[in-house]
């Protein structure tokens, strides 16, 4: 018998951090088991396209990669940028979102612009590309789990600003009375979010990448990001 042994899982298993609203959270109702936001939908439909069930599986963010390498995951699928750094140690699909990070600020704040942060108490999430770029700016900052817990402490006026990527901003404003996006684009490069698996694991990669070209062509990956601009 040939062709025996050659044969994949008819499973993949997404890893995610479900703290990144509208991309991931929690939900009761969500899209895959308990879990919703763009990336799950989009998850799900690799999933149908490919004839395969998915299954997610929620862990901290700074376990992804981690998590890829030693095959507790196929693959990540958690708003994360496709960096030069990860990309040493994951192979990283078609992007399919472009964001930035941005200030999220009090009403009033005197911070303007990127530079302005400077002497300011800020706030990141930890591993996150928003704390690559203020430790790039040359700023101190303090890094927390959450992206909540980082708007908790603007909220409470124990930090000045958070820097974190533009759509989550979004929903924390939304949902928070008295704060604001500040944005600087001249200091603040455009990331791409992208799907991440195993080093060399092209036929997953090539499956995923078929999934998420027939939905960037179609218009499909623009209609959940419309869906769940405020989730
Ligand atoms: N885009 C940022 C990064 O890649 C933040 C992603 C956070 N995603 C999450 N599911 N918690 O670092």
């Amino acid at each position: 018998l040939t062709g025996c042994g050659s044969s994949s899982s008819d499973k993949i298993v997404f890893g995610t951090n479900a703290e990144f609203p509208p991309f991931e959270f929690k939900s009761t109702n969500g899209v895959i088991d308990g879990y919703d936001g763009i990336d799950m939908a989009i998850a799900a439909k690799i999933g149908e396209n490919a004839g395969k069930e998915v299954e997610i599986a929620n862990m901290e963010f700074d376990s992804l990669l981690v998590a890829i390498q030693n095959g507790q995951i196929d693959a990540a699928i958690a708003g994360m940028t496709a960096t030069e750094e990860r990309a040493k140690t994951v192979d990283f699909s078609t992007p399919y979102y472009t964001a930035t990070q941005v200030m999220v600020v009090k009403e009033g704040s005197d911070i303007k612009t990127a530079a302005d942060m400077e002497g300011k108490s800020i706030a990141v999430v930890q591993g996150y590309t928003g704390e690559t770029v203020v430790k790039d700016l040359g700023y101190q900052y303090e890094a927390f789990k959450k992206g909540t817990e980082c708007i908790l402490e603007l909220v409470n006026g124990k930090c000045d600003v958070v820097v974190i990527d533009s759509a989550t901003a979004k929903d924390y404003v939304g949902d928070n009375e008295g704060l604001v996006i500040v944005e600087d684009p001249s200091a603040f490069e455009s990331e791409e979010y992208a799907i991440a698996v195993k080093k060399g694991n092209t036929e997953l990669l090539n499956t995923i990448n078929e999934a998420i070209d027939k939905m960037l062509a179609d218009g499909t990956i623009s209609e959940f990001a419309a869906k769940y601009a405020d989730a």
